[in-house]
Order: structure tokens, then sequence, then C-alpha cells
């Protein structure tokens, strides 16, 4: 099932620069910090993080709650700028590009998985999962199409009409990675994917995640607590207090 989520692209299709090698970096990270607050409510969530993501490779990163993974994750996929440093997504510097540059480059190259899946409460599984696709130039009706096939692969072929408050916090969240995944994004950055889902819909989400990752122009980031998944990354990330305190090479490099 995991072809379907990242079917052949023409290679005139991928970002300029794409890597082609399993040994390229994904996205280069260097001296990125960042906080928020002032004065005596400052805090500091990134500090002067260097980490190069290898292509072709899922990355996990760990560390306890409040270290500053979702501030990197969202640095990382445009939707947050840091104060300083720079990001770059496969050889494309998107800390140097303008508002309406990131956001097309986002819309086209990334996809996000938001730890509260961020889901329009207006409209249906289907509907939130196309919307991204008509704003990249896609047809409504194609989108739909596209929308319920993912939904489908993500074990919800009868939920694409319902809208999120009719859904479990599972199922949204099978809606919220279903967005991410539709358009086949380069790099896919997913802040705790399996939180609300049972050990065997986890298992398949990796699963399925693990199948977007397999191409070396394609690179899965994922933040866990969940060490039941973390024998799908190929590197495990250690964070802390804003930094990265340690990579770890796993010794196996597939599932299971
Ligand atoms: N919008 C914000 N305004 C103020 N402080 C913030 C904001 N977002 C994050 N922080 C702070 O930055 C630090 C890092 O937060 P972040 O959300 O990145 O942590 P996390 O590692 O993802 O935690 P968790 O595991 O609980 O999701 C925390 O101290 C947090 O309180
Ligand atoms: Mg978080």
């Amino acid at each position: 099932m995991t072809q379907a989520v990242a079917p052949e692209r023409a290679a005139d299709d991928l970002p300029e620069g794409t890597p082609r090698d399993s040994s390229d970096v994904a996205v280069r990270i260097r001296g990125l910090s960042k906080s928020f607050g002032s004065g005596a409510q400052r805090v500091a969530a990134l500090r002067s993080v260097n980490w190069d993501v290898h292509a072709g490779e899922m990355s996990m990163i760990v560390g306890p709650s409040g270290c500053g993974k979702t501030t990197l994750l969202s640095v990382i996929a445009g939707v947050l700028d840091g104060d300083q440093g720079t990001v770059s997504i496969f050889g494309h510097e998107l800390t140097s590009l303008g508002d309406r540059a990131k956001t097309r480059f986002r819309a086209r190259h990334i996809g996000f998985v938001f730890q509260q899946y961020n889901l329009l409460p207006a409209l249906t599984a289907a509907e939130n999962v196309a919307v991204p696709l008509v704003l990249t130039g896609w047809a409504w009706a194609k989108a739909v199409r596209r929308a319920r096939e993912v939904l489908e692969l993500l074990g919800l072929a009868g939920r694409t009409e319902n809208l999120p408050s009719q859904l479990s916090g599972g199922q949204q969240q099978r809606v919220a990675i279903s967005r991410a995944l539709a358009h086949e994004p380069s790099l896919l950055v997913c802040d705790e994917p399996t939180a609300a889902l049972d050990h065997e819909s986890g298992q398949n989400v990796m699963e399925l995640l693990r199948g977007v990752v397999v191409r070396p122009d394609r690179a899965v980031i994922v933040v866990t607590h969940d060490n039941r998944i973390f024998h799908y990354g190929e590197r495990i990330i250690h964070m802390d207090d804003g930094r990265i305190l340690k990579e770890v090479r796993r010794s196996t490099t597939t599932a299971g």
C-alpha cells in the first residue's frame, strides 16, 4: 500500500538541487536560534542548533516536554521564523525566501503533521485534505479524488465526508497525516503522528511514512514520545533545553 502514496514523479517535478544520493543532506540547519517572549518572560526554545537531516532516511526527534521539538519542526517547515541561523531544504535556503516564496515552496514540497492536527472544523475530511492541493493548482474534482484515495489508504474510507467533530482523535490524526502526504512532499515533518493512535493504527501509519522515505529524494522527520515506533527511524536525535544533545544512528535501516 505504500507505493500508492509515493508514486514515481517526473524528475523535473523535483525542486532544483534535489539530491539523488542517499548520502546527501535533505535539511541543513546552522546556528538556528529561536526565543519567545521578552524580558523576564523570555524563553529560549532553540539554542544555536546545527543539524544535517539525511535524504532517504527517517529521523526521530525525542526529548522532554518543552525542549523545543515542535519549535524546531515549525522552523524547518517554514511555518515559524527563527531569530538567527539558516535552514536549507534540498539545497534551497528557506530562511532567505520572502513570505510568498516560502509559502509556495512549503505548499509544494513540505508536508507537516501538526501536533494538534489543525483541521478546518467546517470542512469534511476529504475537503481538509483537498484544500491544500487546490491551493497549489489542482482542479477541485481531482483534488477530492486524490484526497479520498489517501484517506482510504489511512483506513478512513467510510469517513471521508465527516466533519472533524464527527471523528475520533485517532481518525482526525489520520486525516492530518493524509493532508500532509497527499501532494507527495519531498520533506515530511510529523509532530507526534501516532500519539492518538492505537498500536495497530500507529504501526500502519509508520509503515506508510516509511514508504515515503525509501526514496533518496525524500526525507521524513518524526517527533515522538512513543518508544514503540523508534525502530522505524534510521536516526534518533535527542534534544534537551533547545539543543541537540546527541544523534544515534541505528544499525538497522529497515522497519521491524
Ligand atoms: N508561541 C509560544 N509563545 C511562548 N512560548 C512558547 C511558544 N511556543 C513554544 N514556547 C515555549 O518554547 C519552549 C519549547 O516549546 P515546544 O513547543 O517547542 O516544546 P516541545 O518539545 O514540542 O514540547 P512537547 O513535548 O510538550 O510538545 C517551551 O518552553 C514553550 O513553553
Ligand atoms: Mg511539541
